[in-house]
């Protein structure tokens, strides 16, 4: 009893998780000023910064990535990179302003390796999401927007399942209590990695027509408003 006891305290310590730095009460800025301080998991040694989300208080949608880039990690904001001119593309093509909306990622710091001269992009481990969890289900906490929208297979699996499969579930409404709906889609990077010319097209084409079926929930909900 005594050794299985003390196994399971060395497990609990070796966990990782931003929880205890969760501000009372927060609020957006509360958090983000929280943020930059985590040291929760051994990713803040690696990059320049946290990048903690963007956008209004009062954003309709929230979209998650995986976790910032080599340009995030420089400007400290998600999705300015190729990926985020990618997905503001997408968004204007799709109806929705950039103020209806508040990006963010599962994991708040670059992961990278270095090869050669380069920074190389490593896809976050599940104790690295599990440790970074808390601010994204702070962030949402706070947002309570009407629409959460996974970008990608790490923040669908982290946020709707591991059994989650973007390939075949894009576009599905899941029932789940983080917002009154919530859905998942390609992660615009994958768009930027196709082969071609036509499939780029093809795969901008779905994934806005993913982003139209967003932007009538959303719109439909601001005219019962305004009515
Ligand atoms: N990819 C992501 O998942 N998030 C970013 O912020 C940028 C690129
Ligand atoms: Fe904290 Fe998340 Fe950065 Fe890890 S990745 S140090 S949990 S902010």
């Amino acid at each position: 009893m005594r050794g299985s006891a003390k196994i399971q305290q060395g497990r609990r310590l070796k966990t990782w998780s931003a929880a205890q730095l969760i501000p009372q009460h927060p609020t957006l800025s509360k958090l983000r000023e929280a943020a930059r301080h985590c040291r929760a998991c051994p990713l803040w040694k690696r990059g320049i910064q946290t990048v903690f989300g963007a956008g209004a208080a009062s954003a309709k949608v929230v979209f998650v990535g995986e976790q910032p880039g080599f340009d995030e990690d420089v400007a400290g904001k998600p999705f300015v990179g190729p990926a985020g001119k990618l997905l503001d593309k997408a968004l204007v093509q799709a109806g929705i302003a950039r103020e209806e909306v508040y990006v963010t990622n599962v994991v708040k710091h670059f992961k990278w390796e270095s090869k050669g001269q380069q920074h190389i992009h490593k896809k976050p481990n599940a104790k690295e999401i599990d440790a970074c969890l808390p601010w994204l289900e702070a962030e949402l906490q706070v947002l309570q927007p009407e629409v959460l929208v996974c970008l990608g297979a790490t923040a669908a699996q982290a946020l709707l399942g591991k059994d989650f499969r973007v390939s075949r579930q894009r576009g599905e409404w899941v029932p789940l209590p983080l917002a009154p709906h919530v859905t998942a889609t390609v992660h615009p990077s994958s768009i930027l990695r196709a082969p071609d010319d036509e499939t780029r097209h093809a795969e901008m084409a779905r994934f806005v027509a993913d982003l139209r079926r967003i932007a009538e929930v959303i719109h439909h909900m601001e005219d019962r408003q305004n009515h």
